[in-house]
């Protein structure tokens, strides 16, 4: 594994200074130029849960829908895209979460998945760990909602969402950043990464 790892870190490529001053944006497009990286990067993701009875795979728009699908196959998933608002067309529940600056939303389509369901989130890399938060909660939802919404709200969700939720196994994350401490944010909710950036 150490072969493998060390050939998927040095085939990503960091960039200093983008997209502003300051900032060493871990980029995983060289990583795709390179077959033999690229698929040790999927085969390690794909070892490691084939045989943890994973029935989903959902992978965060843009580039958690370049390695989640992949695994998806891989393991016999099926894969479910969390995008950006309006851009999926059926009926859809929302996430909001916040930025660096400001505040972003995570959408994906009500019935995708089903309670009581294993869960794997895909995503390239783990920053503040907002997205991945967005995503955890997204799928909790998913299967709260009709309850969630014949309550009051407040306080009642949290609770609700620990019962009746989609059960989220694992984050996978090519990258962390371990100084902004996303990890921590994840609660109880295992993280699985690659590499250090
Ligand atoms: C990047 C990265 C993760 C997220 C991590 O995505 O791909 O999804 O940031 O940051 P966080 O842990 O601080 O939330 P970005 O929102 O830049 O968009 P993209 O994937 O569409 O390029
Ligand atoms: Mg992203």
């Amino acid at each position: 594994d150490d072969t493998r790892i060390a050939r998927i870190s040095s085939a990503i490529r960091v960039i200093p200074d983008f997209p502003k001053p300051g900032i060493l944006f871990q980029d995983i497009t060289t990583l795709l130029l390179d077959p033999r990286a690229f698929r040790d990067s999927i085969d390690l993701f794909v070892e490691r849960y084939k045989d943890k009875n994973i029935s989903v795979v959902a992978g965060i728009e843009a580039r958690g829908f370049i390695f989640g699908p992949p695994i998806a196959l891989a393991i016999g998933a099926k894969f479910v895209p969390m995008r950006k608002p309006k851009k999926l067309p059926g009926e859809v529940i929302s996430e909001e979460y916040s930025l660096e600056y400001g505040t972003d939303v995570m959408e994906m389509h009500v019935g995708a998945v089903q309670a009581g369901e294993r869960a794997l989130i895909v995503d390239d890399l783990i920053a503040t760990g907002g997205t991945l938060c967005a995503a955890i909660r997204l799928l909790g939802y998913q299967s709260a909602r009709k309850l969630f919404h014949d309550m009051d709200g407040g306080e009642n969700r949290p609770k609700i969402l620990e019962r009746v939720g989609v059960d989220v196994v694992e984050c996978a994350c090519v990258i962390e950043l371990p100084e902004l401490k996303g990890r921590d944010r994840l609660g109880d909710k295992p993280l699985f990464v690659l590499i250090n950036g």
